[in-house]
């Protein structure tokens, strides 16, 4: 943090506009003809002076609602959006200090890129505008777009030309949708890390819409995770991860899928231990409020469960096939009882072979609980 701060300084680009907080408080959306389901159904969030959030979530969740509602390109049903101590609900989009990159932003298709760019540096009169877009330029890889027309431009292109320039604006807030979709992979990987730096010297106070949860966590100092309509869970990225709220942010996150599979809650001695399969075995866990003979669905992520010989304790279970992935193993069992396999991941010198019989075991505090109606975590 301190070393991006340090080198903010020797750079041209350099914010003038002091970072604003973000509050949105009740927010709600009822497109018209759309009354029975609000595609954004109250979102409450506090988001810091400077901070970037990602926003991350399926598709229809409300992202896009949620972010056209702040830059004013969409009416609000009810609640408040404020930027720092000020309600921008009712006031039009340009009065609110709010730059958005959003894919389908316009560009003025006469001007070549660098024209489009500087358009509004030059209209607001700022100093050293043509070495800012030159530098935020070079660092967005787009030098050998400049001189183009926007019509000339790719997908890809044409998303780093939208981004660039919601940069420039060096607005208070700045709301990114989907900015790096059409990017390739790699270019993807090097425009995120940039951007990430960017973000930081300019100190915008930032929301970034995606889907990609790589994305989300590289870029975010917290993660808001969306499913209809509603903020599921507001966090750092370990906090969401390591303590999932409920068991759709437990299934949205994490990469392979966390292992979901019912079970029925056991209290031996003041202790939850959790049963899973037929006389598979049982987990211990860290719950604490759950009463003997709960029916709970159980969720363990494949990085926190490891596999040892059979006996040990824990899940008996069957390898049904593995997947050596050079860096680990990914080894699906079964389990007598349910259906589902149980993903593991394993140590990249580990190898196992199908019919093999082991034992899964997971640490205490990482064998979730979640109410098998609701989903809501019981701990
Ligand atoms: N202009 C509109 N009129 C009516 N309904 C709309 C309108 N725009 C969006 N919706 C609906 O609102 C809900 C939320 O849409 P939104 O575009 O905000 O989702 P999203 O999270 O951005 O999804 P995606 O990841 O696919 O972009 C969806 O059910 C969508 O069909
Ligand atoms: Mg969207």
């Amino acid at each position: 943090m301190s070393v991006t701060t340090t080198r903010a300084r020797g750079n041209a680009a350099k914010s003038t506009t002091p970072a604003q907080s973000l509050t949105l408080t009740d927010l709600v959306k009822v497109y018209h003809g759309r009354e029975d389901v609000p595609a954004v159904n109250g979102i409450n969030l506090a988001i810091e002076p400077g901070e970037l959030v990602a926003l991350l979530g399926p598709s229809g969740c409300g992202k896009t609602t949620t972010l056209r509602m702040i830059a004013g390109l969409e009416t609000v049903t009810s609640g408040s959006i404020r930027i720092g101590d000020r309600e921008v609900s009712g006031l039009p989009a340009a009065k609110r200090g709010v730059g958005v990159g959003f894919e389908s932003y316009a560009l003025y298709p006469p001007m070549s890129v660098r024209d489009n760019l500087l358009y509004g540096l030059k209209a607001r009169k700022v100093a050293g505008a043509d070495k800012m877009v030159a530098s935020i330029s070079r660092r967005l890889e787009m030098d050998d777009m400049l001189d183009l027309r926007p019509a000339g431009l790719s997908s890809g292109q044409k998303q780093r030309v939208a981004l660039a320039r919601a940069l420039v604006r060096n607005p208070p807030v700045l709301l990114l949708d989907e900015p790096l979709s059409h990017l390739d992979a790699s270019a993807r990987q090097r425009v995120r890390r940039e951007l990430k730096v960017l973000q930081r010297e300019f100190g915008y106070t930032t929301i970034v819409v995606t889907h990609d949860q790589v994305e989300a966590l590289s870029l975010a100092d917290r993660l808001a995770v969306m499913d209809a309509g509603v903020v599921q869970q507001f966090g750092t990225p370990d906090e969401v991860f390591d303590d999932p709220a409920n068991l759709f942010v437990a299934q949205f996150v994490g990469e392979p899928q966390i292992n979901v599979l019912r079970g029925v809650a056991r209290v031996r001695d003041g202790r939850v231990q959790v049963e899973i399969g037929s006389n598979a075995g049982v987990l211990d866990t860290a719950a604490a409020g759950v009463a003997d003979g709960t029916q709970v669905t159980v969720g363990i992520r494949p990085q926190d469960c490891a596999l040892t010989a059979t006996g040990a304790g824990g899940i008996t279970a069957t390898v049904a096939y593995f997947e050596h992935l050079l860096e680990f193993g990914l080894a699906t069992s079964t389990v007598a009882g349910i259906e589902e396999g149980v993903v593991v991941q394993t140590p990249a010198a580990e190898r196992y072979e199908p019919e093999q019989r082991v034992t899964v075991t997971a640490p205490p505090e990482r064998v979730y609980l979640f109410d098998a109606g609701s989903g809501e975590r019981l701990r």
